[in-house]
This record gives C-alpha cells, sequence and structure tokens, in this order.
C-alpha cells in the first residue's frame, strides 16, 4: 500500500474513532411502549402486562408491585408513594398514596419531657412507621383505570417472590452495609440477617403469601383480615402505634396535579403533600424570563441562576407546606407570577444571595434519599409516572418476617420540632408538624411534561429534596441543551436547598475552575459531602413517536419496551 493511501486510511478511522467517543449516548429507543424502573424484573413484568393489552395503569401496579419484590431498598408495600399521570386523550390527575400518621399521634410524640428531639425514635424501629399507603395507592388506580384482573397482573409478582431474585452487585453491597442494623432492629435469626452475594438467588416466600392475599382480595387482603391484623400486633409488639383501626381507616386520595407553563413546554407535576410540583412550578417561573439555553450546560451562568431560584423556592417550600387537608396553603399567591419575579429582583450574576437573607431563615429542610421512581408509556399512549418510598434505605429496618416486607420511617418526614433538623438535616416548620391522620411532606417529584400539547416526557428520581432539582435539571437538559433522554439523566446534576447555604455537585463532573469561579461570586460549595444525586427513570417521546428510555445507571436501573 502506498504511504498515502495508508495515511489517509489512518486519518478515516482515528475520525471515526473520534465520532464513536462524542456519539451522544441513546438509551433504549423502542416504538410503542415502554418501562424504566430501578430493576430490570420489575420493568420486564410491566412491560409484559403492556404485551397482554394492559394499559400503564395495569403495568403501573405490577411493576410497583414487582419492585416491593425485587428492590426492598426502596421499592414496597410497606410504605406510599405518588403518581401522576397523563391519559391519550390528554386527561390528567394525580394520585397521593402517602404515609399518614396513625390516630395514636401527637404533635410531641418524638420529643422528651426537656422539649428535646429522642433520638432515634422518628427513624429507627416500629415507633417511626406510618401507616403505609402503596396497596391502597395501586389498588385505586387498578379499580378506576384497570383493564386485566387483578389476578393475571399480580401473578408474575407472586411468581417473582417464589422463584426469587438475583443479587446485584449493589444490592449485595447495601445488604452489607446495614446487615448490623437489621440484626440490631430485628433480632438476628431476622431474613436478612443472612450474608447475600452478588450472584445469589433471593426467594421471598413470605412475601409472595402477602401479595396472594392482595390478588384474591385486593385493598382489603392488605388493610383487614389475617394481613392487618398480623401487621398491626407486629408493629405494636415492637412499641409502634399503628392500629387494625389505622388500616381499615386508610384510603389513597385522588388530587389535581400542579400544572404550568415554562416556555413551550406544560409541566405536570405532583401537588401537596408533595412539594415536588409547587417547588419545580416556582424554580422554573423564576428561570423562565432568562435564555437559559445561551448560559451552556452547567456553566458557571446556568448554575447560579438554577441555585438561585432554587434558595427562594425551597424557602417557600419549607416554610408554607404540608398535608393540605391539614394546613391553608397560600397557593395561588406563591405561585403568582408577579410574586415570583419579585423574589429574584435581588438576584444578580455578580454575587451570590445569601440564604439568611431570604426570608423564612429559621428552617430548613433535608430528606431521605432512598425512594424509587418508574416511568411508563404504554401502546395506547397513556403515561403513568410514580414514586414511591419506605424513606430511609429499607425504612425503618423494621422488618415484618411473617409477611416478608420491611416498614416505612416515614414518621421523620414530619418535622418533629419545628426548626430542628430530622435525621437527613431536614428543619420543618408548623406546616409540617405531626396530627393523627395527617400526611407528611414529601419531595417525590412524579412528572410528565407536554410539548405542543403532546405527551413529550415521564420523568422522576429518587433523592430526598435533591428529588426536585434532579427532575428539572433532567427537563432542562433535554429542553434548553438539547440532549437525548439517556444523556440527559446520565450528565452529572448539582443542588442546593436553600439551608443549608451550600451547592453539592457530584463527584467527578464539574471542572475545579468551575467551582473555583463560583467559589469567587460567593458561593459556598460543599465539598465534604459529594453523593450522586437522584436516580433519574425517564422516558421522551421522540420526534417520530418512537421512546427514548433514561435508565439512570448509577442504579441497577433499566428500560425495557417493545
Ligand atoms: N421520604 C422522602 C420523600 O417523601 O420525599
Amino acid at each position: 500500500m502506498q504511504a498515502k493511501h495508508f495515511f489517509s486510511i489512518l486519518f478515516i478511522l482515528s475520525l471515526m474513532g473520534c465520532r464513536q467517543e462524542t456519539k451522544p449516548l441513546t438509551g433504549l429507543v423502542t416504538e410503542k411502549a415502554m418501562v424504566v424502573s430501578a430493576r430490570e424484573e420489575a420493568s420486564k413484568i410491566g412491560t409484559a402486562i403492556l404485551q397482554k393489552g394492559g394499559n400503564a395503569f395495569d403495568a403501573m401496579v405490577a411493576t410497583e408491585l414487582a419492585l416491593a419484590v425485587a428492590y426492598p431498598y426502596a421499592g414496597n408495600i410497606g410504605g406510599g408513594g405518588f403518581m401522576v399521570y397523563r391519559k391519550a386523550n390528554g386527561e390528567t390527575g394525580g394520585l397521593d398514596y402517602r404515609e399518614k400518621a396513625p390516630l395514636a399521634a401527637h404533635k410531641d410524640m418524638y420529643l422528651d419531657s426537656l422539649g428535646n428531639v429522642i433520638p432515634n425514635k422518628s427513624t429507627l424501629g416500629a415507633t417511626a412507621v406510618g401507616v403505609p399507603g402503596t396497596v391502597a395507592g395501586v389498588m385505586a388506580v387498578h379499580e378506576k383505570f384497570g383493564t386485566l384482573s387483578l389476578k393475571e397482573i399480580l401473578a408474575p409478582v407472586i411468581q417473582l417472590a417464589e422463584k426469587g431474585v438475583v443479587v446485584t452487585q449493589k444490592q449485595a453491597d447495601r445488604l452489607a452495609e446495614y446487615q448490623d442494623i437489621f440484626i440490631q432492629v430485628n433480632g438476628d435469626s431476622t431474613f436478612f440477617a443472612k450474608t447475600y452475594h452478588a450472584g445469589d438467588t433471593i426467594k421471598y416466600p413470605a412475601l409472595g403469601w402477602t401479595m396472594k392475599k392482595i390478588s384474591d382480595q385486593g385493598k382489603a387482603g392488605f388493610y383487614k383480615g389475617e394481613v392487618a391484623q398480623k401487621l398491626a400486633h407486629f408493629i405494636q409488639a415492637n412499641g409502634g402505634y399503628v392500629t387494625e383501626e389505622d388500616l381499615a381507616k386508610y384510603e389513597a386520595k385522588w388530587r389535581d396535579p400542579i400544572e404550568f407553563e415554562y416556555k413551550e413546554l406544560k409541566i405536570i407535576s405532583m401537588s401537596p403533600p408533595s412539594s415536588g410540583g409547587f417547588t419545580i412550578h416556582q424554580i422554573f417561573k423564576m428561570m423562565e424570563p432568562y435564555k437559559v439555553s445561551e448560559f451552556g450546560h452547567n456553566s458557571a451562568k446556568t448554575i447560579q441562576l438554577f441555585t438561585e431560584a432554587s434558595r427562594r423556592a425551597y424557602a417557600d417550600r419549607n416554610y408554607y407546606l404540608g398535608d393540605p387537608d391539614y394546613v391553608d396553603i397560600p397557593m395561588e399567591a406563591l405561585l403568582n407570577e408577579g410574586y415570583l419575579k419579585e423574589r429574584m429582583q435581588d438576584f444578580s450574576f455578580e454575587k451570590a444571595t445569601k440564604s439568611s437573607e431570604v426570608a423564612h431563615g429559621e428552617v430548613q429542610i433535608t430528606e431521605s434519599t432512598e425512594t424509587t421512581h418508574y416511568s411508563i408509556v404504554d401502546q395506547y399512549g397513556n403515561a403513568v409516572s410514580a414514586t414511591t418510598t419506605i424513606n430511609g434505605g429499607y425504612g425503618s429496618k423494621l422488618y415484618c418476617d411473617e409477611l416478608g416486607f420491611f416498614l416505612n420511617n416515614e414518621m421523620d418526614d414530619f418535622s418533629a420540632k419545628p426548626g430542628v433538623p430530622n435525621m437527613f438535616g431536614l428543619v420543618g416548620a408548623e406546616a409540617n408538624s405531626i396530627a393523627p391522620e395527617k400526611r407528611m411532606l414529601s419531595s417525590m417529584t412524579p412528572t410528565i411534561v407536554e410539548k405542543d400539547d403532546k405527551l413529550w416526557m415521564v420523568v422522576g428520581t429518587p433523592g430526598g429534596s435533591t428529588i426536585i432539582t434532579a427532575v428539572a435539571q433532567t427537563i432542562l437538559n433535554t429542553y434548553e441543551f438539547g440532549m437525548g433522554m439517556q444523556a440527559a439523566v446520565n450528565a452529572p446534576r448539582f443542588h442546593h436547598q436553600w439551608l443549608p447555604d451550600a451547592i453539592v455537585f457530584e463527584p467527578n463532573g464539574f471542572a475545579p475552575k468551575l467551582i473555583h469561579e463560583l467559589k469567587a461570586k460567593g458561593y459556598h460549595i460543599n465539598e465534604q459531602n459529594n453523593p450522586i444525586i437522584g436516580k433519574v427513570d425517564a422516558i421522551l417521546v421522540l420526534p417520530n413517536g418512537s421512546l427514548e428510555g433514561g435508565a439512570d445507571k448509577r442504579g441497577d436501573d433499566t428500560a425495557v419496551g417493545f
């Protein structure tokens, strides 16, 4: 070969090499339908339900319950959640299946005689448990929108529990990390006292039995009869408050979602008692007057604008929000465009605002980051966005061996004492104080986005208080910065929540020069604590109508579809 040709080929090959390196990462693309969740097993079961002709709501029931089997870290029947839907005809709605305080609860239940918060009482073991809402939630969805029988939907879930689930490396690491605390709370003969390695199969016969009760009797199979008796007895025997009456009285609630426009997009997200829709609404409206796309992705200007909007939105969130059935939230005033414009009047690109100068400086929020989200689009054009949680990783760590599941520690999402931080550093206000049957404030932000009046994105994530900023950044990555779904999910994220007054950056995603520039403008950067921020599971409708999944590889998350 002549040297000239050899070098031309080398040049072409090197170009191909470059192109491969810079080619944007694309997630799974399917033509008709998709489920994206924290575990492949759950995404497959949800998709199989769609393939049988079921709709997104049938698939929601299957996916949520399959996550309870395959992902006990956050998937659950011992917790609660929120769901936002958009039907093919454009109709939207939201479901609140958040846990609630037991009837015996009272404002000072986690305080000692001197009025101090008793360590661990709202976080660890039976005293931390709120009345679970998950089974009521999925049964309400099935009753309103389901097309397949419960038995058909639950059959693969029961089979999964009986046949077992293969332990991933990430799961093995988590189980090892929590093993001592499982034994501390439940004794050394408890199910998860054993050591599990990656590749082991864990069978869940007790959970399979409980799922059969739900399959046979629906909501009553969990909230009444044998399961309810065993569950209430178990919680009380361990010193907790949830009674059979609490279980029998639990109802999921249909609520109107928060809906607003951001430039060409219409964003549909969850309303209180989740703070997600409210806070994302405030953040987006404070950013809307700016040409964000021109600032550049994760540039100093974009980070500043997003941070300043978040600072102001979280200050309002922490002070005003709570269960709307118990507190009057001045929603209209707080979401008024004039008010939000006014809030940003003192913002300048020259210098950081101090959180102490933003109103309501005495309250602060931090929450558990251990929740899980799944997104579904079906072959009929319906979309479901659902986020579900037991709060901490494995909730209260209290595991009911007889029924096969962990119980939540969601009571910690109330402010046990206004002004005092909970286990995650969140300090709440009076609006989120404890009362019998009240729902605790949440950050869960299951969201659906329309563009040109059509379904465009289904998105959500775990991450406690970082949920809201992670969802907002995923939408901005796609809309303002032109990324595909998987690329938008992969992009490094940052977070600011008013208090503590610091920006948290994900590791390795932000250049030292950028951090230096922000510091010079007065921004506090939290360099000790750089956790991953969220595990976003999302679906984007592409211009040709096909679907691109964004499954977050920060976890074992997987998109499946057809
Ligand atoms: N437990 C986390 C949340 O509800 O936001």
